[in-house]
């Protein structure tokens, strides 16, 4: 069978990429927008920094701050460890993704769509009904905040997958919680003003995503740049590098340390923040050999929260880059407008005409 006649037959990539020597056309991207994998070679990790996060709630608390503080101004993106999360429950959570991903093609297709506002769905690359060039990429994704409101239509398989996912959505949360009054406090806001201020009823999505080996990983990607559009995102990855982060016009590998999360600042709070934390473009590179699963949990406010600058970090000096708008909107535009190096925050702007 030729490989369009293949791509025509198989909606996610897990099933197509293994009878594939090339990588099909449409997930070719132009030549003045590919991974340019040789560049990366030179470059080592520890390009983000790492934050040890014990004694948060003791007597490092105010260093501890002003490292987040420091990692959010200057990056977007940090890790840290000590974070309270057990390695037995990291590593569970990868398993349970590897075995999802492997189930046989019928059981997983039970659950695909293409329609990104439904809260539970499998799918393939980013945006399929809106997209020009194909990413090498399955996810599910999966609402779980409030989990009772979402948890009656995850998978049933693997059999743990309910309970098992829904106990880690629950400690990351904790661990969120921690971290945005942690980052409150270094924007000298009240300690309570992200949770209870800024993000309604709050909200918080996952995607485990599942990039296959590819033939030709130097012609496509497994996302490309982009910034996340929710207020924080903390990954989980396994141990195959992929994910880049852009430092100073260069994109730099963040190589994976076994137990640690990976944090980045989403759009949401720059905006909150009125640009003083930026919202920082990364993407995934894929793998020629090896298959590479990686965890995001996207937290962000509820869909009908206002979402614009914290009123005390608004004055003269400073005015609102941001005018006020709810979730629900920006998300809309964010998933229909494509991953983009331009994101969506433009449009939003208080001066924005558009
Ligand atoms: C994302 C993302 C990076 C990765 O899902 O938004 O940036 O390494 N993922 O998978
Ligand atoms: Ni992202």
């Amino acid at each position: 069978m030729s490989a369009a006649a293949t791509t025509a037959t198989k909606l996610l990539l897990s099933d197509l990429a293994p009878t594939l020597t090339n990588v099909p056309s449409d997930y070719i991207r132009p030549i003045s927008d590919r991974p340019s994998l040789t560049d990366q070679t030179h470059i080592s990790d520890g390009s983000i920094p790492l934050i040890d996060l014990q004694g948060l709630n003791g007597p490092r608390r105010s260093d501890i701050i002003k490292q987040i503080g420091q990692a959010c101004q200057h990056c977007g993106f940090f890790q840290v460890k000590n974070h309270g999360i057990s390695e037995a429950m990291i590593n569970n959570m990868l398993s349970i993704a590897r075995t999802f991903f492997k189930l046989p093609e019928s059981e997983r297709l039970k659950i695909y769509s293409d329609d990104p506002s439904k809260p539970t769905r499998l799918s393939t690359s980013f945006n399929v009904k809106t997209e020009k060039v194909s990413n090498w990429r399955d996810f599910l994704r999966l609402h779980c905040y409030p989990l009772q409101d979402y948890v009656h239509d995850w998978p049933l398989n693997p059999p743990s997958f309910r309970e098992d996912v829904g106990d880690y959505c629950t400690s990351v949360r904790g661990l969120v919680l921690r971290l945005i009054q942690a980052i409150s406090e270094s924007l000298g806001l009240p300690s309570d003003y992200i949770d209870k201020e800024a993000l309604g009823k709050h909200g918080q999505h996952m995607a485990l995503n599942y990039y296959p080996p590819c033939p030709q990983p130097e012609l496509t990607y497994g996302l490309p740049g982009h910034t996340d559009p929710n207020l924080i995102t903390l990954l989980l990855q396994d141990d195959v590098p992929g994910l880049q982060v852009l430092r100073d016009g260069n994109w730099v590998p963040v190589n994976p340390i076994p137990s640690t999360f990976i944090v980045n600042i989403g759009d949401q709070m720059q905006v909150l923040s009125n640009d003083r934390y930026k919202s920082v473009l990364h993407r995934a590179v894929v793998s020629r050999d090896k298959e590479r699963i990686s965890i995001p949990t996207f937290y962000c406010s509820s869909p009908d929260a206002v979402i614009g600058p914290a009123k005390g970090l608004v004055d003269q000096d400073h005015p609102a880059v941001y005018r006020d708008f709810t979730y629900a909107e920006y998300y809309k535009k964010f998933w229909n407008r494509g991953l983009a190096t331009e994101c969506c925050l433009e449009m939003f702007k208080a001066s924005s005409t558009v």
